[in-house]
């Protein structure tokens, strides 16, 4: 069974409460929260007062923030103030890693690192001891709707067995083009979380889609 994050990036934001509680209704572990600056990716999406208003409306829900801006530290205390669970950042980011992953710490959130495509899993080294979760991303950030890079497969296989031969126990996390057919790859490859955007909130049956995802 694998965790699903749905990444409301691609949900109806009309009615993004009402789509928040439905996924969670039909399994959804938590919420992807996908924040993007304008800088470190070529698109704009959405920021602290939206959390604030879904962790206020739904107190239940985890969310599992994904930072793809380019100073992560600067907003860490907001997003943890506003209501993340988790706060996934870049290690691509112009931040100082060890200066970040302190202050999710303090801010009493989950800690979270991600990698584009281009960058190894081995980069990741120094910090796994201090991670709740790892996320390799299967498209390179930005939009949704994306076509799976299968690269990403190569690289949770990579980290499952550097967590097993470490004996740690952080969470492995895929995010870009997770669908019914690519959701197997990932969780054969060792992935426990899913990010889905687009298969979940563009398929005629969310709900559906999520418990498929979940029985993955
Ligand atoms: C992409 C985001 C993803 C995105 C995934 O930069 O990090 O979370 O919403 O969307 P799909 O599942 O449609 O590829
Ligand atoms: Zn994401």
């Amino acid at each position: 069974m694998a965790i699903v994050s749905p990444s409301i990036l691609s949900a109806d934001f009309c009615g993004l409460g009402d789509q928040c509680r439905l996924v969670l209704e039909a399994g959804a572990g938590m919420l992807h929260f996908d924040v993007m600056d304008g800088h470190f990716v070529p698109n704009i999406s959405f920021g602290v007062p939206v959390l604030a208003s879904l962790h206020q409306g739904i107190p239940s829900a985890f969310f599992d923030v994904h930072l793809m801006i380019s100073h992560p530290l600067a907003y860490v205390d907001a997003f943890a103030r506003a209501g993340a669970g988790l706060i996934n950042f870049h290690l691509e980011s112009e931040d100082d890693p060890a200066a970040v992953l302190a202050a999710i710490r303090a801010a009493g959130c989950k800690t979270g690192m991600t990698i584009k495509p281009g960058t190894p899993a081995e980069a990741l080294d120094p910090w796994l001891d201090q991670l709740d979760l790892v996320l390799v991303m299967s498209v390179e950030p930005g939009f949704g709707g994306q076509k799976f890079m299968p690269s990403c497969l190569d690289k949770l296989a990579a980290l499952k067995a550097r967590r097993e031969a470490l004996g740690l126990a952080f969470l492995l996390e895929v995010d870009g083009g997770v669908n019914d057919e690519t959701a197997a790859l990932c969780t054969r490859a060792g992935a426990d979380v899913l990010v889905a955007g687009s298969s979940v909130f563009a398929a005629a049956d969310p709900a559906g889609a999520v418990a498929r995802l979940a029985a993955m």
